[in-house]
């Protein structure tokens, strides 16, 4: 069943059923200011950080679901209707939600009044606007009754809904014209406050969320609303809102437009005040007025609008499959953006107060978007280089608005510094900008402890080498990539951390998913040092892939699949020996993608044993068969239900490993089934099963042993967004950027009769047709560009500023 359509002209998902299966939500803002917006009007705002700078407070796990937003009601005579439906869910006559790049619009109709809301927030702006259109689409004359509302976080949402005893009593508002102020805390320690206005004239106004709701009843039934009169109080402690209230009389056929605006303002420490307790309000004047009109709204939309088709413009598919399509040229670039902007801070699943940015994640989330947005990844791979030690190890997170590492969560996730190399070599392979590894970087974020970023490379590389155990495999440390495989910190204490209960000091654990990860990335690494000209290095570097490879065919291979671990006893994961999670996904993925056994057979051996093993009708499930039992020295892991996260569950971000691994042995038609499998777009039929939006990826499918097979949660933000962004374009359609020009490579499903795409690289174009005449999966016969036959995979560097033609016969 569906709940609306994709709409690929405009580039929006157009939801025509309010009450989808869960809130469908979009994201606004791409740089310094975000806000969070379902498709019933739920969700928050915040500048930069979404635990110490919050603007709008909003419930998680709330009764109803998604109950708090930035809300309209509209009253007319005695009906009391909101555009998105909630929160009054009063019936609507038409309703329509549009999520498009980087804006929401609402189109929704009762009783002959035609409402429609555009949100976005423009480029470089501290600030979210409603652009709001009431008309009369009856015969009648009507008088109608708007009011706003949104409720303020007092800054810190993670104190906001903890700390009551103090924040009941500090709330603090002012209200000057349309323009409601939130300056809670701005005399003490805070250079910054909010506001909300409207580009007109209003009849009254609410900021006390008592008096506007009353203390009974909830956002779906206000008393002011209600009653069809605003009361002018001024919130002093509890909690501020900000409620605009307009009356308006419309002739039939008559429309009105307001802008209201939702801002941040920081001031300078000696300019804070206007007169004594008055804040100083020019810089918010100075924002309503950029614009106080539809004409300038309408601008900064189409200025949104050119950014978007500048981003997704450098990569466009046309294979004639439309879902595919969609999902390359439109969704799954947007969603890599979206987890550029927030890592795996502020979702409907990730409450803003929890993770700021992953070392592991940033950097794999890099691999999806630094086609679009070169420079900035650029800034992205120093920033979390610089929370690195010097031996390599590094904070697993850090917070976006101070950069400086997380120390209550610490170190010891042993793939981390790996993908440092992963980011960077793709960094370079896109940009030719070797000057990265010249770059001096502090270690900790102590300027004084810089080193050049090669330098970081190399600890992360050395990192591996010199934490290795018994079996000369890389120790596991807390965990790799698999945050619930936690063999060396088990406790039977329920009020410790799985993760970050103290590291056994001795843990000898071993992973075969960082064996896999070094092979593959200690390949690049050496690349990057013959490219500098360090052969020293590089020759001594491919000892130690040469003798990891090694490690990995005698004591990792378990006869059909690569085993996944040792644990702390020294004993195997993923054996066919163990009674339960006999095999897992990662370490096959990794292993196949650095081709370790292959001339033996190994990695086409362990991509049959996941088609056996681990493949279902929704995805390739991570273990199997999953855990029933608790196994107290795995961790976290068998800890959840069987078929659910970690535990069996269709962990959308490793599936693309496999992807991957199969187009090492030229198999198109696994790959791109397991690619169809997971992709939001092939899913939008069955979304009452999926839950979660048709246009993005999620974390998460319930697993095969699950109680309820194909049920998805934790969408937007993951590192399937990149992870599947890079399995589809570099490996099946297989058009992949190099040091010394771009690759082409695909491995395709045998019926494809071919595909275009058009791809910008290096400040060229090419316009590439890949014809497949005799229905082979892999395998180039002729490549010309511009007529001329290039032999071999690779179109050397060409000239900047062109546009070329690349014609590929496959077979
Ligand atoms: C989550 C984490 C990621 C981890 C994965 C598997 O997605 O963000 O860091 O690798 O889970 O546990
Ligand atoms: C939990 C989740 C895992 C996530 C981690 C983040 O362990 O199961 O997916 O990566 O939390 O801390």
């Amino acid at each position: 069943m569906k709940y609306g359509h994709f709409d690929d002209k405009n580039r929006e998902y157009v939801i025509e059923n309010p009450k989808t299966p869960y809130p469908w939500i979009n994201y606004l803002g791409n740089e310094d200011f975000f806000s969070l917006t379902s498709n019933t009007g739920g969700g928050y705002t915040f500048y930069k950080d979404a635990k110490f700078r919050r603007l709008t407070r909003y419930r998680y796990n709330n009764v109803p679901v998604d109950d708090g937003g930035k809300y309209f009601y509209i009253k007319d005579g005695n009906t009391v209707w909101s555009p998105g439906w909630k929160p009054v869910k009063t019936a609507l006559d038409s309703y329509e939600c549009r999520h498009g790049m980087s804006y929401t619009k609402f189109k929704s109709s009762k009783n002959g009044i035609q409402s429609e809301i555009t949100q976005f927030i423009p480029l470089g702006f501290w600030g979210e606007i409603q652009k709001v259109s009431i008309k009369n689409t009856s015969s009648e004359i009507k008088k109608i009754k708007l009011f706003s509302f949104i409720e303020w976080c007092l800054w810190n949402a993670d104190d906001d809904m903890k700390n009551f005893q103090r924040n009941f009593s500090t709330g603090e508002v002012e209200v000057e014209d349309a323009v409601i102020y939130h300056k809670t805390e701005f005399k003490e320690r805070r250079n910054h406050y909010a506001f909300y206005s409207v580009n007109q004239e209003i009849n009254g106004f609410d900021t006390d969320r008592e008096s506007f709701v009353g203390l009974y009843n909830g956002f779906d039934n206000p008393d002011v609303v209600n009653d069809g009169k605003p009361k002018n109080t001024i919130a002093h402690g509890w909690s501020p809102i900000a409620s605009h209230y307009i009356e308006m009389e419309l002739q039939p056929g008559e429309s009105r437009d307001y802008v209201f605006m939702l801002g941040y303002v920081e001031v300078d420490e000696n300019d804070k005040w206007e007169s004594k307790s008055v804040i100083n309000k020019q810089p918010a004047k100075q924002m309503i007025e950029k614009y106080n009109n539809v004409e300038k709204v309408d601008a900064a939309l189409e200025e949104l609008r050119l950014y978007w088709d500048n981003l997704l413009g450098k990569i466009s598919i046309d294979s004639g499959d439309e879902k595919l399509d969609r999902m390359v040229n439109i969704w799954n670039q947007y969603q890599c953006m979206v987890t550029f902007n927030m890592s795996r801070s502020a979702s409907f699943f990730e409450s803003g107060i929890g993770r700021g940015m992953g070392f592991r994640d940033s950097n794999q989330d890099l691999i999806g978007f630094v086609h679009q947005i070169p420079e900035r990844a650029r800034e992205r791979i120093v920033d979390i280089a610089s929370t690195q030690f010097e031996d390599g190890s590094c904070y697993h997170q850090y917070q976006p608005l101070t950069k400086k590492g997380n120390a209550a969560i610490g170190g010891d996730f042993n793939d981390d510094p790996l993908w440092l190399i992963l980011s960077t070599s793709e960094y370079i392979k896109e940009t030719g900008d070797f000057t990265l590894l010249d770059e001096m970087v502090p270690f900790d974020n102590d300027e004084s402890r810089a080193k050049s970023h090669f330098e970081h490379l190399k600890a992360s590389f050395y990192h591996v080498v010199n934490n290795l155990g018994p079996h000369q495999l890389p120790l596991i440390g807390r965990a790799d990539w698999n945050d619930c495989l936690n063999l060396n910190c088990f406790s039977t204490n329920p009020n410790d951390s799985f993760q970050t209960t103290g590291n056994k000091k001795d843990g000898q654990a071993e992973s075969l998913m960082i064996a896999g990860l070094f092979v593959t990335y200690g390949k690049e690494y050496i690349k990057l040092c013959q490219r500098i000209g360090n052969e020293k290095e590089a020759h001594e570097a491919q000892i130690h892939v040469d003798q990891m490879i090694k490690a990995v065919k005698t004591h990792g291979w378990d006869g059909d699949w690569y085993l996944r671990a040792y644990d702390y006893y020294g004993n195997k994961v993923g054996s066919n020996e163990n009674e339960e999670g006999k095999i897992f996904i990662e370490s096959q993925g990794w292993c196949s993608m650095a081709e370790i056994g292959k001339e033996e057979g190994m990695v086409e051996n362990a991509l049959d044993a996941v088609k056996e093993h681990l493949d279902c009708e929704y995805g390739i499930v991570l273990n199997s068969p999953a855990f029933s039992k608790y196994y107290i020295e795995y961790g976290e892991i068998s800890t959840y239900p069987a078929g659910y996260k970690e535990n069996g569950g269709i962990f959308c971000h490793n599936n693309p490993w496999i992807m991957i691994g199969e187009t090492m042995i030229g198999r198109g038609d696994e790959a791109y089934d397991y690619y169809t499998k997971i992709a939001p777009s092939f899913l939008e039929d069955i979304s009452e099963l999926h839950k979660v939006e048709p246009y993005v990826y999620c974390q998460m499918i319930a697993g095969k042993e699950a109680i309820k097979p194909g049920e998805a949660k934790n969408s937007w933000l993951s590192g399937t967004a990149s992870w599947n962004f890079y399995a589809i374009t570099q490996y099946i359609l297989g058009v992949k950027p190099d040091y010394d020009g771009l690759i082409i490579n695909p491995c395709i499903p045998k019926k494809w009769d071919g595909f275009k795409m058009k791809r910008a690289f290096r400040g060229a174009t090419y316009n590439i047709e890949v014809s497949n005449p005799d229905h082979v999966s892999k395998g180039i016969k002729e490549l010309r560009v511009n007529g001329k036959l290039i032999s071999g995979f690779i179109i050397p560097l060409l000239e900047k500023g062109k546009a070329y033609d690349v014609k590929v016969i496959m077979g």
